[in-house]
C-alpha cells in the first residue's frame, strides 16, 4: 500500500501509474454506472477521490457501503486539472475490508466538541482531531529534537514517588492496601510500613527533583513524561494526567533558563508550522482565526519580561476588571495572567521574582529575602504555559526553607546531598505539553488536545 501523503508529496512519480491505497470512507455517492468515494487514510490531511464503475463485480457492494468502512483500492492515478482536487484514482478494484454499521456516529456534519468527547475512540477519525493529534506528535518530536541538537540527555524519571515536588499536596496516592481493611499502627494511624513500598507513595506531580540529580552529573538534561495532579479544578486548562517537559541546566541562572524556554517555544512553533502546513491552515480557518499570523509574530519578536512586583502594579490599576482583586503577595489567577499577556504585552511574557510564600520550596531565595528567582511564561489565550526557577543551591538555606514548610528531611536526603557534594548554581523549568499543543493549535479545551483526557469525574476509556 502507498499512502495519500506519499501520493501528494511525490505526485509526478505516481501520475498515470497503478497505485494501491487503504483507508476509511468519508463519503460514497453513486449514479447508475459509476460512483465516487472520498477516502481518508490518516497519512495526510487531504482526502483522495476514487472513481469506480459498474464493470466491477462488487459494484453494488461498494455503492451500499456506509461512511467509516475500511477499503483497499487499486487503480490508476490520473490528473484532474478542472476539479477541486489535483487528481483522483480510477479504480480497477475496490476491496471492502471492513464494513461500517449504519449507525456510525461520525456522519458528514459538524459535531460539537462535547459530543466528540463522549466517543474518544472514534474522534481521531475527524478532521479536527486528525489535525490536533498530528500536531501533538510533531510537537513532541520537535521538543526532543530541540534538546537533542543541544546535547541534552533525556532522562526517564519515575512515575511512582515518595516526595511531593510542588508541595501542594495534590497527589494521587499509590497503594496496594485493601481500602476496606487498612492496616493501622497502635496509635491508630495508617501503617504504611505494611504497604507495597513500605512507605506512603504517590504518582509524581513533576520529575524535577529526580531530574536535578542527573543535571548534577550530565549538566544539561530533560525529562518528557506523564505527570499527575489531583487538583480539584474543573477548568479548560487543567487535566489530572498531563505530560510535562522539564529541562534542568547546571551552571545556569534564571536568565539562562528564560533564554532556553524562549528558544524552545520558538523552535517548536517554527517546526510545526513547517511540517504541518495543512493542519495549521485548518486551525487558522476553523478554530482560531489569526492563529498563523500571531505565531509568526511570536517567532519574530522577543518575549516580554516583567517582575512580579511590576506586574502587580500594572494589574492593580485594572482591579475593577477582575473577579479577584490583585495585591502584592497574591497568587496570579488566570484572568490576571491573560490580562498581562493579552492586553498589556500582547505577546508571550515572563513574569519573574515571585514572593517566596506562593512558590515551591526549592526556588532560590533572592537577596531581598522576600522573593525567589522564579519565572512563569504566560501566553495569550491560555495564561501560564511554563513554570520554572533557579534552584536553591545553598545547603543551609534549603534545609531552613524545608523546615519552615514542615517537609520531612528524611524524604529529601538525596536532594540535600546534591547541595553537599559539588553543588552548582542551576535552573530549570516545566512546560505543560498539552498547554503547548493548545497554544499551537488554538484549541480552547485541554480535553481536546490529549487523546484520552482524565479530569475531575472523568476517566473514560
Ligand atoms: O508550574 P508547575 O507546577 O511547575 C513544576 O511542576 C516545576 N517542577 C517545573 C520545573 O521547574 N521543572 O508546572 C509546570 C507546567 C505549568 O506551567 C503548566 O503548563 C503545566 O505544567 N501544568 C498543567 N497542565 C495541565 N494540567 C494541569 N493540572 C497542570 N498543572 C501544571
Ligand atoms: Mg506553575
Amino acid at each position: 500500500l502507498t499512502t495519500i501523503r506519499e501520493i501528494y508529496k511525490n505526485r509526478e512519480a505516481y501520475l498515470d501509474k497503478e497505485v494501491t491505497v487503504g483507508g476509511w470512507v468519508r463519503s460514497v455517492r453513486d449514479s447508475k454506472t459509476f460512483g465516487f468515494i472520498v477516502l481518508h487514510d490518516g497519512s495526510y490531511f487531504e482526502t483522495l477521490q476514487i472513481v469506480y464503475h459498474d464493470e466491477m463485480e462488487n459494484f453494488a457492494e461498494i455503492s451500499k457501503m456506509n461512511v467509516g468502512a475500511a477499503i483497499i483500492v487499486k487503480g490508476i492515478l490520473v490528473a484532474t486539472p478542472q476539479a477541486k482536487q489535483p487528481f483522483e484514482i480510477q479504480a480497477a478494484e475496490v476491496t471492502v475490508e471492513g464494513v461500517s454499521a449504519p449507525d456510525y456516529p461520525l456522519q458528514k456534519k459538524r459535531h460539537s466538541m462535547e459530543y466528540l468527547r463522549t466517543i474518544s475512540h472514534l474522534r481521531p477519525r475527524t478532521n479536527t482531531f486528525q489535525a490536533v493529534f498530528r500536531v501533538r506528535s510533531l510537537c513532541a518530536y520537535a521538543i526532543h529534537q530541540f534538546f537533542q541538537e543541544r546535547d541534552f540527555v533525556y532522562v526517564n524519571t519515575p512515575l511512582i514517588t515518595g516526595s511531593d515536588c510542588e508541595g501542594a499536596g495534590e497527589m494521587f496516592q499509590v497503594t496496594t492496601m485493601d481500602l476496606d481493611n487498612i492496616p493501622k499502627t497502635e496509635d491508630g494511624a495508617v501503617d504504611f510500613t505494611q504497604d507495597f513500598f513500605g512507605k506512603k507513595t504517590s504518582l509524581t506531580v513533576s520529575g524535577q527533583l529526580n531530574g536535578e540529580t542527573f543535571a548534577q552529573a550530565f549538566r544539561n538534561i530533560y525529562t518528557f513524561g506523564p505527570t499527575f495532579r489531583a487538583e480539584n479544578s474543573n477548568t479548560t486548562r487543567h487535566a489530572a494526567e498531563f505530560w510535562m517537559i522539564e529541562p534542568e541546566i547546571a551552571f545556569a541562572d534564571l536568565e539562562d533558563d528564560m533564554e532556553l524556554a524562549e528558544a524552545m517555544l520558538k523552535y517548536v512553533i517554527r517546526y510545526v508550522m513547517e511540517h504541518a502546513p495543512e493542519e495549521m491552515q485548518f486551525f487558522n480557518s476553523f478554530v482560531d482565526k489569526g492563529l498563523i499570523e500571531r505565531l509568526n509574530h511570536v517567532v519574530n519578536s522577543e518575549f516580554g519580561r516583567v517582575t512580579y512586583t511590576e506586574a502587580i502594579e500594572l494589574l492593580e490599576k485594572n482591579n475593577d476588571k477582575f473577579d479577584y482583586k490583585v495585591y502584592w503577595g497574591c497568587d496570579l489567577q488566570t484572568e490576571h495572567e491573560r490580562y498581562l499577556t493579552e492586553q498589556i504585552f500582547k505577546r508571550p511574557v515572563f513574569v519573574t521574582d515571585y514572593p517566596k510564600e506562593i512558590k515551591a520550596f526549592y526556588m532560590k531565595l533572592n537577596d531581598d529575602n522576600k522573593t525567589v528567582a522564579a519565572m512563569d511564561c504566560l501566553v495569550p489565550g491560555i495564561g501560564e504555559i511554563i513554570g520554572g526557577s533557579q534552584r536553591e543551591d545553598d545547603y543551609e538555606k534549603l534545609l531552613g526553607r524545608m523546615k519552615e514548610l514542615g517537609l520531612a528531611e528524611e524524604d529529601y536526603g538525596f536532594y540535600l546531598d546534591l547541595r553537599k557534594y559539588g553543588s552548582t548554581h542551576h535552573a530549570g523549568f516545566g512546560l505543560g505539553f498539552e498547554r503547548c499543543v493548545m497554544y499551537l493549535t488554538g484549541m480552547g479545551n485541554i480535553r481536546d488536545v490529549i487523546p484520552f483526557p482524565r479530569t475531575v469525574n472523568n476517566c473514560e476509556l
